[in-house]
């Protein structure tokens, strides 16, 4: 078995070939052409192996190396090849908002899933995901890597920014024995959002709070939710996601009213501190039998 890492995801595909007993660990050669089109070649004798190919799709170049190195895998003879998209970029557009809108998710599902015999991910933002695929989906959470790391802290309560992590704070609270709380977040636009307390919020003063999202993108839902929980007497305030993609200055904002920021390795950034890579691991190990062993 041969774990390929594309450049989005190199890092993870060396923790993830690790996992799996060192398996063969191939970084393919890409360039540009002149004229900026992509070239990939992908190394090793593939023929007859099961490949394990990881990238990310954070840009939409990632996006087409991830199609190029799938149809190179498929040349080069693999036998089964299983996609591991630890992020999967688009899934927030994942229904028609406004009349004329593509759902995004569900086209990129398509053309990953074309030359793919199965495709991990994790934590997709949301259920209706995991209607765009028809081949076999297996999603990894990065909730048990981070509560990992916070099994020796003294956390007081897990914290959802909105509605759609309150899921998350609740599996997290449960693996650590500590209660979950969720906030309200209104979206202003796309980089504004305002964050208020239900009416039976507990009180926060003096307590080290977690809050945890999916996404930190362009970090207003963060910022918002820690000046909330601030001025409501929290007194350290951790930021967690899944998916750290810290747009422009986000990080700095964040730091500025939180004490500390933890992320997964399922995109590279300054705050990747748990690992995904034991977890998806186990899901390949599952599916690809003997060879994963
Ligand atoms: C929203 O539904 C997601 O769960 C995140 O809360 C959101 O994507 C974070 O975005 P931002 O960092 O731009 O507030």
């Amino acid at each position: 078995m041969y774990v390929i890492g594309g450049r989005a995801s190199t890092s993870l595909a060396e923790r993830i070939s690790r996992e799996l007993g060192n398996a063969p660990f191939a970084i393919p050669f890409c360039k540009r052409f002149p004229d900026g089109e992509l070239y990939v070649r992908v190394g090793g004798q593939l023929e007859g192996e099961d490949v394990v190919l990881v990238q990310s799709t954070r840009s939409d170049q990632d996006i087409l190396e991830l199609l190029l190195l799938q149809d190179a895998i498929r040349q080069a003879g693999a036998n089964r090849l299983w996609v591991v998209v630890p992020y999967f970029g688009y899934s927030r557009q994942d229904r028609m908002f406004y009349p004329g809108e593509p759902v995004s998710a569900r086209a990129l599902a398509r053309h990953v899933e074309l030359e793919a015999d199965a495709i991990v991910t994790v934590d997709l933002h949301s259920e209706l995901n995991h209607q765009a695929f028809h081949k076999p989906l297996f999603e990894a959470s990065g909730i048990p890597p981070i509560a990992r790391l916070l099994r020796e802290r003294p956390v007081d309560y897990l914290v959802s920014p909105d509605k759609g992590s309150i899921d998350r704070a609740r599996r997290m609270g449960e693996i650590l024995g500590r209660p979950w709380v969720g906030l309200q977040k209104k979206r202003v636009d796309s980089e504004h959002v305002e964050i208020v307390a239900l009416p039976d919020a507990p009180d926060f003063h003096g307590k080290h709070v977690v809050i945890v999202d999916d996404v930190i993108s362009t970090g207003g839902t963060i910022v918002e939710a820690s000046k909330l929980l601030r001025q409501r007497g929290a007194n350290f305030v951790t930021a967690a996601c899944t998916h750290g993609l810290f747009l422009r200055d986000a990080f700095e904002r964040i730091k500025a009213v939180a004490d500390e920021i933890l992320s997964t390795d399922t995109l590279e950034n300054p705050a990747e501190k748990a690992s995904v890579a034991p977890d998806v691991s186990e899901i390949l190990r599952r599916g690809l039998g003997s060879a994963a062993s």
